[in-house]
């Protein structure tokens, strides 16, 4: 069975209701193998699981969220998008600063399945700001109960929202590359404001796609980051970031999209010599969030929950 990095090692949730039940992501030992195979990732969640005497530590609460304020940001026959704040507990907001931060919300009273991941797109004092896009049952379900006044039912913080955050992290001092568009431009806020504080520079190209609203310039550019709207072409753009890539020394390319954008950044990488490290925001299916359900499974990994490999 694959093990993989965690997003929750090290923090309060770790080790987890999967380490009882033998089903770690990251840990060999703990599901019952001979030898280690974590490649050591700075913690042995193995040490920690008997420390903690074998027992999981509390997992995140719900809890209900005031609505502040709600913003359309996209409202056409084909396309409806909002943005929502949210009043939260100090200590979580908090901990939605880090890129790739992202938490579950549902109108209150439904039931778990309901559980929408959303990106945090901006987290300070108590206030969350998260961008939705009206898709299908469960974003109509938080379309519908979202009003100014009214309370949702959430669950946090997890950080799985950014796949190769550690190049992130070992290059935020450097020189980062943003491709942002659609609704995912919403996570790349807290990744600017990240490099920005580690004294790095972001660049960052952004569409609007089907919302037709480049809705986080004003965030961006306030984050420290230079920004440019791409305007709508037929090849998508690649020949603008394939340019852009070639006339920069980028350490990290973060692309922010769908998954076939994605996949075209990828081979955009494939033809140069020494390409910067690559970054992307997660399109999986998530309900839980928690290793439990396993709508997130991907190559036999939870991706709610482990970094997931670019092999894969
Ligand atoms: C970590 C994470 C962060 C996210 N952040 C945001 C966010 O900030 N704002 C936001 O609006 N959405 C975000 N999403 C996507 C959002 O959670 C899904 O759109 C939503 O759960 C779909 O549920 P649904 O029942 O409304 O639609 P579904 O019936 O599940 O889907 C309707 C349509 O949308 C497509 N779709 C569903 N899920 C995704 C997805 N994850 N990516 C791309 N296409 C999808 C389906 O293929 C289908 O065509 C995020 C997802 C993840 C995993
Ligand atoms: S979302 Fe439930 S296992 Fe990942």
């Amino acid at each position: 069975m694959a093990v993989s990095p965690c997003f929750d090692a090290g923090s309060d949730y770790c080790p987890c209701v999967l380490a009882e039940l033998g089903q770690c992501v990251a840990c060999s030992l703990i599901r019952g193998e001979p030898t280690c195979k974590c490649g050591w990732s700075g913690l042995c969640i193995y040490a920690e699981f008997l420390r903690a005497g074998s027992k999981a530590r509390p997992r995140r609460r719900e809890l209900s969220a005031r609505i502040l304020s709600r913003e359309e940001i996209a409202r056409t026959p084909r396309t409806r998008a909002f943005l929502l704040e949210l009043e939260v507990p100090k200590e979580l907001s908090a901990w939605c600063e880090a890129p790739g931060s992202f938490v579950l919300v549902r109108p209150r009273g439904l039931p778990e399945r309901f559980n929408v991941p959303l990106s945090v797109m901006s987290s300070r004092d108590g206030i969350l700001t998260l961008a939705v896009q009206v898709v299908g049952p469960k974003t109509v379900a938080l379309e519908g109960s979202s009003r100014e006044g009214r309370q949702v039912t959430l669950v946090g913080p997890f950080w799985a929202g950014i796949q190769g955050l550690e190049h992130l992290s070992r290059h935020a001092g450097g020189s980062v590359l943003i491709v942002a568009k659609g609704i995912a431009q919403a996570c790349v806020v807290p990744a600017a404001r990240y490099v920005n504080l580690k004294r790095g520079t972001v660049r960052a190209l952004l569409g609007g796609g089907t919302l037709g609203s480049v809705f986080v310039l004003s965030r961006l550019l306030a984050a420290g980051a230079s920004a440019e709207v791409l305007p709508k072409e037929d090849d998508h753009n690649l020949g603008r970031i394939s340019s852009e890539l070639s006339a920069h020394r980028y350490d990290v390319l973060l692309s922010a999209g769908a998954d076939v954008q994605h996949n075209g950044l990828r081979q955009l990488l494939k033809q140069m010599e020494d390409p910067p490290a690559f970054a992307w925001t997660s399109n999986f299916s998530m309900t839980c969030a928690e290793g439990i359900c396993g709508s997130c499974l991907t190559g036999g990994l939870r991706s709610c929950k482990a970094h997931i490999p670019e092999s894969i």
